[in-house]
């Protein structure tokens, strides 16, 4: 994705720790509290602009959502939405994705959303995506038995590389499939998907649950 740096967006997240939560290996098992409430949280990572999340959050005011964006000019544009329409069920995370696992404690995040992550096509970059081992290996350290992770994305390269990654990892199975998800009637869709789908290309999407043989 090619970024426009804007000057001032950190100092406006910084301004707005009651919207962006600052250091959030500081809040792991503190969630609800966060919210006040016991309600379930999801969590996008990549979260981008923050559609999805603002869209999920109005519709599903008994359930909370976390966004983590790790470019502050992008987080930047979902923190200015939320200004907009404060949505007391959403909040959001500035931070790489590297150190989710400290973020949560086991089983407090109910469901992960991996939408159209950067595909990174090459080996050498293998690592930095959402889908490598390495990161299956965080998400299963805080999802528990029978939490989801939800996939899209437009790019088979990466949806076939997904599909393997989630099938060899002993934490995780593969529930369904679908190779047309822009047709599902429940299918909400992400910023880039809306420009995916415009284009005419076919939105891939996995749905996988945790399993509880290794940790
Ligand atoms: C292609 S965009 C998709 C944004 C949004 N999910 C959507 O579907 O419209 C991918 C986003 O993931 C973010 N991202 C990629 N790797 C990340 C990481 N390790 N930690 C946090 N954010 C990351 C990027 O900065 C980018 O904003």
């Amino acid at each position: 994705m090619r970024l426009r740096r804007i000057p001032r967006a950190e100092q406006v997240i910084l301004d707005h720790p009651e919207w962006v939560i600052p250091e959030p290996k500081s809040m792991q098992g503190k969630w609800q509290e966060v919210f006040g409430n016991n309600n379930k949280i999801q969590l996008e990572v990549g979260c981008g602009k923050g559609q999805f999340l603002m869209k999920l959050a109005k519709a599903n005011p008994d359930c909370n959502y976390i966004g983590i964006e790790k470019f502050d000019s992008v987080i930047l544009r979902a923190l200015e939405k939320l200004l907009d329409e404060p949505l007391s069920n959403l909040r959001l995370i500035w931070a790489d994705a590297e150190d989710i696992d400290l973020f949560f404690q086991k089983g407090e995040i109910d469901k992960v959303y991996l939408n159209f992550s950067d595909p990174w096509p090459k080996n050498r970059q293998a690592k930095r995506r959402l889908s490598h081992p390495n990161f299956l290996a965080r998400y299963a350290r805080f999802l528990q038995s029978g939490q989801h992770i939800a996939l899209k994305t437009d790019n088979f390269g990466l949806f076939s590389y997904s599909m393997l990654s989630f099938t060899a990892s002993p934490d995780f199975r593969v529930l369904e499939l679908d190779l047309q998800r822009q047709n599902n009637p429940d299918n909400v869709t992400t910023e880039f998907e809306d420009k995916f789908i415009a284009m005419g290309n076919s939105i891939f999407y996995l749905d996988v649950d945790r399993l509880e043989l290794s940790t």
